[in-house]
């Protein structure tokens, strides 16, 4: 199993979740972030209006996929939340031990 941690632009959000449920992936975790890139001290453009500021708002994905389903998450992901512009996001993807689910005690890929 992996998981994938995806920051992406705050208005992908929508489109990203939907091509993961086409995939039949049915959880995940998302979190509202700040961060930089390499851009760091220039400006970059959200909803229209240029920052100047280090941290710009983005969303973080977290998805446990088995490892079967990683190659096509990650294509969707970079398909969906790609505009060709700065700031697109960054994907890292990790190693993942163990999944319990809590209700049943099921563990690993019949958790996810
Ligand atoms: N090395 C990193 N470690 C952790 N988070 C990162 C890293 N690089 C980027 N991020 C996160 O991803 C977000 C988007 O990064 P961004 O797409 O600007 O990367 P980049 O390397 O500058 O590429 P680009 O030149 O396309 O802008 C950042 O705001 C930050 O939240
Ligand atoms: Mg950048």
């Amino acid at each position: 199993m992996k998981k994938i941690e995806a920051i992406i632009k705050p208005f992908k959000l929508d489109d990203v979740r939907e091509a993961l449920s086409d995939i039949g992936i049915t959880g995940m975790t998302v979190t509202e972030v700040r961060g930089f890139g390499r851009q760091k001290g220039h400006t970059e453009l959200y909803r229209g209006a240029e920052y100047m500021v280090d941290f710009l708002p983005k969303v973080k994905m977290e998805i446990v996929v088995p490892d079967d389903l990683l190659e096509q998450c990650l294509d969707a992901i970079v398909d969906t939340a790609q505009t060709g512009k700065i700031g697109d996001g960054k994907i890292f993807v990790y190693e993942v031990e163990r999944v319990i689910r809590i209700r049943t005690g099921e563990e690993n890929e019949d958790a996810i």
